[in-house]
């Protein structure tokens, strides 16, 4: 079974086939980060024309890449949410629209999901059960996945995503917009220990996390300081932020290990290509003796390809989901 996948929750527009039997045939990107950075953030309304314009220039992409014909195609997944309402409306659109032309079935899959399958492309794959950390820029959230479509939330933020605390930290620090790689990048030449951020919720007895504290710890630095920062100010202050963060996310994953018993750990979302992050994982996971699986670098961030294989293996499962009306919800 070959399925389209059709990405479009926010500033990205990926499209992506992948083959039951042959595995990922083609994928394809285009990411406006350039042109939201301008304004520091996303413009929804940008964002939505820009998918408008990508989606089928991408689609062929995509075709000629696999060598396949339109017609291979046996399904369409597209992102249904969660996501800014009119960007997913255009890839919902676009999905149906193809479908109907095609006389191809649809499903909606949840972003969410994308996500979390997304190391499943890589290999080695994880076998299930596994927990997983899913940290992107609007969620934070650890798992207990059992299979597909069986899943068990054991926490998740009560305020920031762990994205969103490295965005606005990196936005203190005069950094564009998304600044996770950026902020995590100036930390690398920082000094450990000039800057102890608080870490929120560390010892909490349960798996969830708060990021907005930290942020806050961050500006009050900022402003505090009687003269502009120097770029040596900036990379210690992002050394401790980097820091702070990474320590929380370990801690609630060897803790959530320890809960649950299992012996694997994925990570899943834009903040898993974090490096700093990455280390300690695998220095906490050979100390605890358990292995961590990461999704390829340009699959942390949103992609087609997580979304063609969420659904192929939603589809796989219950080949009903698919459907001929093309009526959607987004
Ligand atoms: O998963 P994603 O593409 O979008 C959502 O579904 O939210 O994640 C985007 C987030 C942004 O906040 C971005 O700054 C962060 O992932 N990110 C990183 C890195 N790469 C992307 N944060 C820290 N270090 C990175 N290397
Ligand atoms: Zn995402």
């Amino acid at each position: 079974m070959i399925v389209l996948g059709v990405e479009s929750s926010c500033d990205e527009t990926g499209l992506a086939l992948y083959d039951t039997e042959h595995g990922l045939l083609a994928h394809a990107l285009h990411s406006q980060i350039a042109m939201h950075q301008e304004y520091g953030g996303v413009v929804p309304e940008l964002a939505s024309r820009d998918h408008v314009r990508r989606a089928l220039p991408l689609l062929q992409e995509v075709m000629q890449k696999s060598g396949k014909h339109k017609q291979d195609i046996d399904a369409i997944a597209y992102t249904q949410g969660p996501g800014l309402a009119g960007a997913l409306l255009v890839g919902a659109s676009f999905a149906c629209g193809l479908g109907m032309a095609l006389n191809k079935p649809v499903l909606g899959v949840h972003h969410l999901e994308g996500h979390l399958l997304s190391p499943l492309l890589a290999t080695p794959a994880p076998a299930f059960p596994f927990i997983a950390l899913l940290v992107s820029g609007g969620h934070t959230q650890l798992m207990r996945v059992d299979g597909v479509g069986q899943y068990q939330l054991l926490g998740e933020t009560l305020d920031d995503a762990a994205g969103e605390a490295f965005d606005k930290s990196a936005k203190l620090l005069g950094l564009d917009y998304p600044g996770g790689p950026a902020i995590s990048a100036m930390a690398e030449r920082g000094q450990t220990g000039v800057h102890l951020f608080p870490r929120p919720m560390l010892h909490s007895k349960d798996f969830n996390f708060s990021f907005s504290g930290l942020k806050t710890a961050v500006l009050t630095v900022v402003k505090k300081s009687e003269s502009p920062l120097s770029q040596t100010d900036k990379e210690n202050i992002a050394r401790g932020f980097v820091e702070a963060i990474v320590d929380v996310l370990v801690a609630k994953c060897v803790n959530a290990m320890k809960h649950t018993g299992l012996k694997r750990l994925v990570i899943a979302g834009g903040v898993g290509a974090n490096r700093q992050l990455r280390e300690a994982l695998n220095a906490a996971a050979s100390k605890k003796r358990f292995a961590v699986y990461y999704p390829e670098l340009q699959f942390c961030t949103d992609n087609g390809a997580m979304i063609a294989f969420a659904g192929a293996m939603r589809l796989k499962n219950n080949p009903a989901l698919a459907t001929t009306d093309y009526g959607f919800n987004v």
